[in-house]
């Protein structure tokens, strides 16, 4: 487990870019945090540093967008709204071959896989978020040395 401070948003793009450059294979980043704490402004910079040149806004009114990629593919996903959306949503389409950032994630606990990266995010001040990272399964331990 790890823990970041940002002091303000570029802080926090900076610190999605870090985590986006080191990322070699697919990916589940769950980002849980309350509204406003800075999920798709760390989405931003994470698709910056996979090397996505297409600005990353907010998937809330589609649930899903696809950001295809030379490198590694990003699907950001924003699930606050999923209540209303009837039962054809199937995560597991996404989830093996790309980044899957997503948003709201508890919204399909059932759903998720086992072995993700989980990202707490709290506000803790006006411009201040604190960032837990927290690698369930081995797999993504390494990825948290280029936060050290
Ligand atoms: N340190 C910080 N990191 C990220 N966002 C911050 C920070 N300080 C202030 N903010 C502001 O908080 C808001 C975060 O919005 P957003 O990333 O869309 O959050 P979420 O996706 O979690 O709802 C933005 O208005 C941003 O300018
Ligand atoms: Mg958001």
């Amino acid at each position: 487990m790890i823990k970041v401070v940002t002091k303000n948003p570029e802080e926090t793009v900076e610190l999605g870019i870090k985590l986006g450059e080191i990322l070699k294979e697919p990916i589940v980043i769950l980002l849980d945090g309350s509204l406003a704490a800075g999920k798709t402004t760390f989405t931003k910079g994470l698709a910056k540093g996979l090397g996505i040149k297409q600005i990353v806004n907010s998937p809330s009114y589609t649930i899903m967008k696809h950001y295809p990629n030379d490198n590694l593919d990003l699907y950001h996903l924003d699930l606050y709204r999923l209540d209303g959306l009837g039962e054809d949503f199937d995560l597991e389409e996404y989830l093996y071959d790309a980044v899957v950032v997503i948003e709201w994630p508890f919204q399909v606990e059932e759903l998720l896989p086992k072995e993700h990266l989980l990202i707490k995010i709290n506000k803790t001040g006006d411009n201040t978020r604190e960032f837990t990272f927290i690698p369930k399964g081995d797999k993504y331990k390494g990825v948290l040395k280029c936060l050290d």
